[in-house]
């Protein structure tokens, strides 16, 4: 095969959701109706529980294991796809946003009692941002669900997009009895079973009277409401999903594998191949020959006597070959990359070349923070990685005064990992660490102390938002900083950063200081 077709068979994607709507058993079907694992139930005993909030070794254990499942490649009828697992838990939605920095497409999980929830909504306005291609898949239809024309309508309305129907569900909760595939108009009745993936029977005619003997009177009704889908919804137009606009929608059960195959067999024909990536300096194209790559999320290693770290790198472009030199364009400086792995069906494996669209896990010691760019030696910088102003801050205290090397080492490596982020006060040195909830400090506090030996405190500290400043009139920003010292600080990479204690000080700010942009994410 060469290397426009290895590109051209890559589809790169994630799954997201808001908690509890059924990604990981989607994940987990797909995975099972890809052949890439056999029964039912390996994904989901790794999942971070979202009970365990406070039980940090469950959470470490389940980290530990989730390297495995942060990307699963496997084969499916020529395709190589790779799925970006997602963190459920909203309080590490800033990972969430950075592995979509890193898919060409999304798939979305409805519940079909609840509709769109605030997560999804959150999560659809990065993929809108990013013009990222969008398939919704509306999850339990086993349950009493709500009807599918409202349903339809609730996403057009709430996440902004045009929608298409590509499957229709056949009645839902006792009565459900599968989905029509309206994209190659064929049928397949599954028993409802969570292990069997075998279709029971397939209908290519809907007007085949067999029909009628197997679903009765929903029969009927299935035709009637066909005939009024295709009335009122557009026809499928690739170009608009590809480009943002349209989104195709399915329905079905993941927990009880209707609907599954329908998604997997339309998402690989219509979903894209990996896409260009946008540097500072151009775009990049995946067909380039040259290798390009990026930094979006590096994982520590549970074991706390093997400190060492995986950066996962995203190939943008060129062919990635182990054991060739590449530059680390931030460092300025070449590394040799001798074990990088894959994760083929939630094994780990070192490979020997990776393709535009993979990604590869590379062992790391602490070269590499989230955004570092790896090519053949030129100077570009990707761009797409954005810090959002976190929503909690606290000072951040040592408590062992013998371990202050320790913890400033600790903190550094978390903040590199973007478990959260620092802040320098310019008024009195203070630290301050930013975060989206409540158990990231916890877990910061956690991993400081097994992983690094630092004991650290946190004090709370009332503020609104972090503020990233600019201005195109240098005297006034530093006017501005002058005014506003006890509220300046810097970031990780030594910007300008203004924290307002609240809403009514930042509009103050903002009013009175016109020329100055305040940005809430530190990419602009
Ligand atoms: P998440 O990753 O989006 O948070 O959701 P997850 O897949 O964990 O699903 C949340 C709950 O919904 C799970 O039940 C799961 O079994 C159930 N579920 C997922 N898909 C379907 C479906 O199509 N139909 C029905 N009826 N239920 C579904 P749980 O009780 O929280 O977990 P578990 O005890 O089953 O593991």
């Amino acid at each position: 095969m060469n290397f426009i077709e290895e590109i051209r068979r890559r589809r790169t994607f994630g799954i997201v959701s808001h908690p509890d709507a059924g990604k990981t058993t989607l994940t987990e079907k797909l995975l099972l109706f890809g052949g890439a694992i056999r029964v039912a139930g390996a994904v989901r005993s790794n999942k971070i529980r979202k009970t365990a909030v406070s039980d940090f070794m469950e959470i470490e254990r389940q980290r530990g294991i989730s390297v495995a499942t942060s990307v699963i490649g496997f084969e499916y009828n020529g395709y190589k796809i790779n799925i970006l697992d997602t963190p459920g838990h909203q309080d590490f939605q800033e990972d969430t946003f950075r592995t979509l920095t890193a898919v060409d497409s999304v798939i979305i999980v409805i519940d079909a009692a609840k509709g769109v929830e605030p997560q999804t909504e959150k999560l659809m306005n990065v993929c809108r941002i990013r013009q990222t291609p969008v398939i919704v898949f509306i999850n339990k239809m086993d349950r009493p669900a709500r009807d599918p024309f409202s349903l339809l309508d609730e996403i057009e309305e709430m996440l902004r997009i045009n929608v298409r129907p590509l499957s229709w569900p056949i009645s839902s909760g006792d009565n459900f009895r599968g989905v029509y595939n309206l994209f190659d108009r064929s049928l397949q009745l599954f028993n409802a079973s969570i292990q069997e993936i075998q279709p029971a029977i397939l209908f290519k005619d809907l007007n085949n009277p067999e029909l009628d003997n197997h679903i009765g009177r929903e029969a009927a009704l299935l035709r009637d409401e066909l005939e009024l889908v295709e009335g009122v919804y557009p026809v499928f137009d690739q170009e608009r999903y590809l480009s943002g606009k349209q989104a195709p929608v399915f329905f079905g059960s993941a927990l009880y594998n209707f609907g599954v195959r329908e998604l997997l067999e339309t998402f690989v024909k219509i979903a894209p191949w990996p896409r260009p990536s946008y540097t500072e300096e151009r775009e990049v194209n995946p067909w380039e020959e040259t290798f390009t790559g990026f930094v979006f999320k590096i994982h520590a290693n549970i074991d706390p006597n093997h400190r060492s770290r995986i950066a996962f790198v995203k190939v943008c472009s060129g062919r990635f070959e182990r054991n060739r030199t590449y530059t680390h364009v931030r460092q300025g400086k070449t590394i040799r990359i001798s074990s990088p792995t894959a994760f083929m069906a939630s094994q780990k494996e070192t490979i020997e070349e990776a393709f535009p669209g993979d990604i590869i896990g590379v062992p790391d010691t602490g070269n590499f923070i989230i955004g570092d760019t790896l090519t053949e030696g030129e100077i570009i910088h990707f761009k797409g990685l954005p810090s959002f102003s976190p929503e909690l801050f606290r000072y951040v205290e040592n408590a062992d005064p013998m371990k202050s090397k320790q913890l400033a080492k600790g903190i550094d490596q978390l903040m590199d990992e973007g478990v959260a982020q620092l802040f320098t006060s310019q008024f009195n040195g203070r630290k301050i660490i930013g975060t989206v909830g409540q158990l990231q400090f916890e877990v910061i506090q956690y991993r400081l102390e097994h992983e690094y030996g630092a004991k650290c405190r946190f004090e709370a500290i009332s503020m609104y938002k972090a503020c990233w400043i600019e201005s195109p009139d240098p005297g006034i920003l530093n006017e501005f900083k002058k005014r506003k010292y006890q509220k300046m600080c810097i970031d990780k990479r030594g910007r300008d950063v203004f924290m307002a204690d609240s809403a009514f000080i930042l509009q103050m700010a903002q009013d009175e200081f016109k020329a100055i942009k305040f940005h809430f994410t530190s990419e602009f």
